[in-house]
């Protein structure tokens, strides 16, 4: 059975690495939060002004502001593809994955997970992690990846020649949407699902529509514990990246999925960081 108890005792390891890692990595987050501020007011700010480790945001939000100036958002600029390109590539997005995806398969053995789920797949970056850490780990759980946009079809098809011993399936699923029988077929409970940066794209809606297929949830969405955003926050709106308050999160936790742990809570208490990195949730 899964409760707190259990989950400190037997991802210990795992919470240690990733609360080191989140209080090197987003320590002078403030530097950041205060830049953006500047930033957004079109003051000249210097790159060596905000540590190395934000700059892939600061220029990401320069591009984001340029477009502005010029009354017109295009997602395939070539500067905005090549900061995704490069974004993705940072030692944070590929740790933050191999952590949520470590998490999900240690979960899976505590409650004798049967399928995993994926949602808003996307690139299937963190996928193929997934796909990577199963292979380490000598496992092969179902794993049934989704998202909204018929791109992952495509996407996933590329990884299963990586993965030929993978029990891979791809559906497509707007999580704003109940799932459908299809979805529902493939889903054998107990279900994990994990997902990266993806309810901050769609509703807290969401919530109802995937306690009807998942049981334990893995969280990685940034919820804002504070109610206070920043300049960045403000700017990456215009992406479509959704500040999401974890004050309107919780009562939705509390209706379907009443068991939580904030899985970094000891880096938010050292650096004060506003967000709420990683999520655990269950029935
Ligand atoms: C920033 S990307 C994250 C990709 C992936 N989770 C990762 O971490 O590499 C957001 C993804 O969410 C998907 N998405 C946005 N709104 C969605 C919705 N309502 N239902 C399902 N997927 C959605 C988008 O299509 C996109 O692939």
């Amino acid at each position: 059975m899964l409760t707190e108890a259990v989950i400190k005792e037997k991802l210990a390891d795992l919470e240690e690495q990733y609360v080191e890692h989140v209080i090197q990595r987003f320590g002078e987050w403030e530097v950041w939060a205060k830049a953006s501020q500047r930033i957004a007011d079109r003051e000249e700010v210097r790159e060596d002004e905000i540590p190395q480790v934000f700059h892939a945001e600061v220029k990401m939000m320069k591009v984001i502001l340029e477009m502005e100036n010029l009354g017109t958002f295009d997602w395939n600029n070539p500067k905005l593809r090549k900061i995704f390109g490069e974004i993705v590539k940072e030692p944070f997005y590929l740790f933050y994955g191999g952590m949520i995806t470590a998490i999900a398969l240690r979960l899976a053995d505590i409650v004798g997970g049967k399928t995993f789920l994926e949602i808003g797949a996307g690139k299937a970056n963190l996928t193929n992690i997934m796909l990577q850490k199963m292979r380490e780990n000598n496992k092969v759980f179902p794993l049934v990846v989704t998202d909204a946009q018929p791109v992952i079809l495509d996407n996933i098809k590329g990884l299963k020649d990586n993965y030929p011993q993978a029990n891979l399936e791809t559906l497509l699923w707007d999580i704003v949407d109940t799932p459908s029988d299809e979805l529902r077929s493939k889903v054998v409970s107990p279900t994990l699902l994990y997902e990266r940066y993806t309810l901050n794209y769609a509703t807290l809606k969401a919530f109802e529509n995937i306690a009807q297929v998942a049981d334990v949830l893995v969280l990685g969405d940034w919820f804002n514990h504070t109610g206070k955003l920043y300049a960045y926050d403000e700017v990456f709106k215009r992406i479509g990246a959704q500040p999401l308050f974890f004050s309107d999160v919780k009562p939705l936790l509390d209706r379907f999925f009443p068991n939580y742990y904030i899985f970094d809570q000891r880096a938010i208490d050292a650096i004060k960081l506003p967000n709420i990195t990683l999520l655990i949730a269950w029935k």
